[in-house]
Parts: structure tokens; C-alpha cells; sequence
């Protein structure tokens, strides 16, 4: 095999997270971008068609702050023990549960067919609308597998199939069903040619959506970044060495561009990182050990075991891209929502799940979350969310949802927005530095 070239890029866009907008996303649409060279791809559009938006509406900010709530219910699930369904979320009846708030742009097949693909370090197989599925949305970017001469359908005892939670063999093809919000999803496992930058996977196992019931199926595909066997990183191991960084652009920056950086070449040397975590119950996800948070100077005092590891009750704080605000569990976040109301000392109000708010100009502190070996110290771009109604703005993080008895603290999209995180598998490390997202 090819020693891989200095690095590969692929470009991150802010994925428009309310239905309508994401139908207006089309590899080939007129937004699309220009062909791709080199290591680079070119970013994709995002909020709005072709252009980014002004500070959130309150509607947008609302819904929002909805989907984290499935999405985070989901993670939650799945961090569970007694949950081995790692598909099954035990939320439902919202839109993009498990989808992940960026995209990239692959191509799967021979010749390639270009394809959306949303980026989740929480999951691992792939995913995509298959040009056959019954019940996709016509807006779907399918992929045609009749139009690839390299697609191979995967019988029941190829290796593959055996990493599946709970695979079905009705016939000798290997497929599997799971729920997505409020659909049922059919998929067959299968292997094609996944081209990536100017990079080429050959037999990338992925699932092919046959078809779906209930209509809360996003239109784009998803590509799993977590640490499971069916994972793109597992995959690639070979190519990648199980170590990838990215930057995650700002929500509101005018220029969206991120980027997804694979392999060694082009990593960060110089970066503060803490240890990854384990849990054999969630193989998927990125644990890390948060020690401390800060206010300005001051330390919380926070219960040890609200933010202690626990792989059998799966308590502990993850990394995550598809959720865009952080959560913290109840006793953590309330700690850090009094001193920081203390800090800004003006009048609080709420909006939706967010409990502080404020109308005019008010200093707000910075937060500082303590890793083990690593400090990570928020600006206000990752700390405030503006809404468009006035001059309100609010602290862009909460705890978990009243209903649920949550031992996961999430550091989400929003809190990493223009940081370059490190995810160095062979290190058992992440690591994390301040850095602007350009393409
Ligand atoms: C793909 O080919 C098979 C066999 O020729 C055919 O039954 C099926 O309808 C085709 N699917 C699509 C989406 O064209
Ligand atoms: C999976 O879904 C398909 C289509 O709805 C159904 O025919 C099949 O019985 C399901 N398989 C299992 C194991 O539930
Ligand atoms: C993890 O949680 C279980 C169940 O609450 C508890 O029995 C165990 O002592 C905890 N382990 C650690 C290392 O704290
Ligand atoms: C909070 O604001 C009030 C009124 O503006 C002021 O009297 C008080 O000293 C302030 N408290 C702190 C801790 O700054
Ligand atoms: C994190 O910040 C604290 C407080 O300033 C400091 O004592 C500690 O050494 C820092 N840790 C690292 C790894 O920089």
C-alpha cells in the first residue's frame, strides 16, 4: 500500500440543522463547491442555502436546543450498560436524533457518486439512502449501487456482519434494522470503494438503507468516527493509524470552513492532551476524565462523582460532534450556572432549555474545563449563544433534561467551535488547542 501523502483534508460544514435547509444541500446543487484537488476539498454551504446567517432566531435557537435534547438522550442510552441495542435510542418523534451537526462530502462506488455524509464521533457504521429504499425522502442523496461495479452485498458469515449489535440473516445476505427517532430503518450491510479527499478506501463496509418507515430519516448518509470495529477509523487503520483531528468552524463564523485532518502527517505536535478513557460498554465513545471546572479563577466545588468514570453505570464526560450544546449532569451544571450568574450579576431570564439569559451588554466570565493534563478555557464565542430578539444572550450549555436520571456529561460541537481537536487512538489520547477554522 501507498504510504499516505503529507495529509488528507476534508472540508467541515456547519450542517443546516432544521429540515428544510438540509433538502437545499446537494452535492451538485448551486452551492455546491468547486472540484476538488490536491489534499483539499472545499467546503460545503450550510445554514442557509449559499450564506450564513445573522445572530439565531429564537424559533431556530428552540429547535435547536430540541434536537440536542433527543440527541443527548440517545448518547445517554447509549452509555447505559444495561442498553447493549447501541442503535436504539430511547428517545423519539424528533428530526435528525442521531445526526451530527456537520458534513463532509465523500464518494462512495465505481466510478464515484458523490455523497453527503455527516460526521458523529459517537457512532460507527456508516450509513446511506440506497437508490432502491422505500420511504427515504425524495430530497435524499442516494447511492446507486446498480451504478457501481465495485459494490458487493455482504453475506451472514462475512466478519462484518458478526460486529453487528444485532444482525438478521432472512436470506444469506447480512442486514440489520434499527430506529431513528420515530423510523425503522432497513438496511443491508454491504462493501464498496469510499473515496475520500484524494484518498481511496477499498471495501469499506457500510450499511445500505433498503428502506424506512416514519419519516424522520435525515437525507444525507452518516459517517461513524467512533472507536468501534465497523467505525471509518477502525476501517482505515491501516491508512490512518486510528488518528484524526478536526476543527469545527463557528456557527455564526462568516466563513464555515472546517476541516477533518487523517492520519499522522500535519497533527499538532505541541498540544496539551489528556488521557482517553475506555469503557468496554460503549467501545464507540471518546471518554475523557474531567477533573475540575473553573469560573474565572474560581474552582467549583463540585461533587467528585458527578464527574467521576464509571464504565459500568457509563457516568463520566465524552466528547461529541453531533451535539451542539454541552450538557452536564445535575449537580455540575448547576455549580457552574450559579457562580457564572453570580460573576455577571444582572437579570436573569430563560429561553427554552436555556436558564441563563441576559437582555443588554453584560461581561461574562470564562469557563474552564480542568482535564486530566489539560485545561481547556472557553471564549465567548463558545460560551454564549446571541439570540436575534434583542440583545438576549445565554450561556450555551445546560444539564441534563429533568426526566432523566443522566450520569453523562457531553462536551459538545459549540464548545469546540474554532479549537483543533486531536483524537490520537494509539496514545490513548485527545487533545485540544485554540485554533481558527480556515480552509
Ligand atoms: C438493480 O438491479 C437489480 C437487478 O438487475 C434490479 O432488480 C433492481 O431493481 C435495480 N435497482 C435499481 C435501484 O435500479
Ligand atoms: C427488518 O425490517 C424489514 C422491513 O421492514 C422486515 O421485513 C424484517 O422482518 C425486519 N427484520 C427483523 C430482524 O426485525
Ligand atoms: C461504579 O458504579 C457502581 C454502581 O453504582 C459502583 O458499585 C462502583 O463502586 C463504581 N465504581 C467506581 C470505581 O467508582
Ligand atoms: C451586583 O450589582 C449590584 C447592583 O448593580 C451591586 O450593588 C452589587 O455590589 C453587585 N454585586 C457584586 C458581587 O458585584
Ligand atoms: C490548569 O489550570 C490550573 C489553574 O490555573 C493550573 O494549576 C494547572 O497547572 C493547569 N494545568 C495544565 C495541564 O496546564
Amino acid at each position: 500500500m501507498a504510504l499516505p501523502p503529507p495529509f488528507f483534508f476534508l472540508l467541515i460544514a456547519t450542517l443546516p440543522s432544521l429540515f428544510p435547509f438540509i433538502s437545499a444541500f446537494s452535492p451538485l446543487g448551486p452551492c455546491s463547491a468547486p472540484p476538488d484537488h490536491g489534499s483539499t476539498l472545499h467546503i460545503l454551504p450550510t445554514f442557509s442555502p449559499c450564506s450564513p446567517p445573522s445572530p439565531f432566531h429564537d424559533t431556530t435557537l428552540l429547535s435547536l436546543s430540541n434536537r440536542d435534547v433527543s440527541r443527548f438522550l440517545y448518547l445517554s442510552a447509549a452509555a447505559a450498560p444495561s442498553r447493549r441495542r447501541s442503535f436504539v435510542p430511547i428517545a423519539s418523534g424528533r428530526n435528525l436524533l442521531q445526526s451530527s451537526t456537520y458534513v463532509a462530502r465523500a464518494f462512495l462506488g465505481t466510478p464515484p457518486q458523490p455523497l453527503l455524509v455527516s460526521l458523529d464521533i459517537s457512532s460507527d457504521v456508516a450509513w446511506l439512502p440506497c437508490s432502491s429504499c422505500s420511504g427515504c425522502l425524495p430530497s435524499s442523496v442516494f447511492f446507486s449501487p446498480n451504478r457501481s461495479s465495485s459494490f458487493l452485498p455482504l453475506t451472514c458469515n462475512s466478519p462484518p456482519c458478526s460486529f453487528l449489535p444485532i444482525p438478521s440473516c432472512p436470506a444469506k445476505t447480512c442486514t440489520f434494522n434499527f430506529t431513528y427517532g420515530s423510523s425503522s430503518i432497513s438496511t443491508t450491510l454491504a462493501q464498496d470503494t469510499l473515496s475520500l479527499a484524494s484518498d481511496s478506501i477499498s471495501s469499506y463496509t457500510f450499511a445500505c438503507i433498503a428502506s424506512t418507515s416514519g419519516g424522520s430519516l435525515p437525507p444525507q448518509g452518516l459517517l461513524g468516527l467512533g472507536r468501534g470495529p465497523l467505525s471509518f477509523i477502525s476501517q482505515t487503520k491501516n491508512l490512518y493509524f486510528s488518528t484524526f483531528s478536526y476543527c469545527l468552524p463557528g456557527f455564526l463564523s462568516p466563513n464555515f470552513a472546517g476541516t477533518l485532518r487523517l492520519g499522522l502527517s500535519g497533527q499538532p505536535q505541541r498540544i496539551h492532551t489528556t488521557p482517553l478513557l475506555s469503557n468496554p460498554h460503549r467501545p464507540s465513545l471518546y471518554y475523557v476524565n474531567l477533573k475540575s471546572i473553573r469560573v474565572g479563577r474560581k474552582r467549583l466545588s463540585i461533587p467528585p462523582s458527578a464527574l467521576a468514570f464509571n464504565s459500568s453505570t457509563g457516568a463520566g464526560t465524552i466528547f461529541d460532534s453531533g451535539t451542539m450544546f454541552t450538557r452536564l449532569v445535575s449537580p455540575a451544571y448547576t455549580a457552574l450556572r450559579d457562580e457564572f450568574r453570580l460573576r455577571v450579576n444582572s437579570t436573569v431570564s430563560s429561553l427554552g432549555g436555556f436558564d441563563t439569559c441576559y437582555n443588554g451588554p453584560v461581561v461574562f466570565p470564562t469557563i474552564t474545563f480542568e482535564f486530566d493534563g489539560m485545561n481547556m478555557t472557553l471564549s465567548e464565542e463558545n460560551t454564549i449563544i446571541h439570540s436575534s430578539r434583542g440583545t438576549l444572550s445565554c450561556l450555551a450549555m445546560a444539564s441534563a433534561p429533568d426526566n432523566v436520571n443522566s450520569v453523562l456529561n457531553v462536551i459538545a460541537s459549540m464548545q469546540q467551535q474554532n479549537h483543533r481537536v486531536l483524537f490520537d487512538l494509539p496514545n490513548r489520547r485527545v487533545g485540544v488547542s485554540r485554533e481558527p477554522c480556515t480552509s
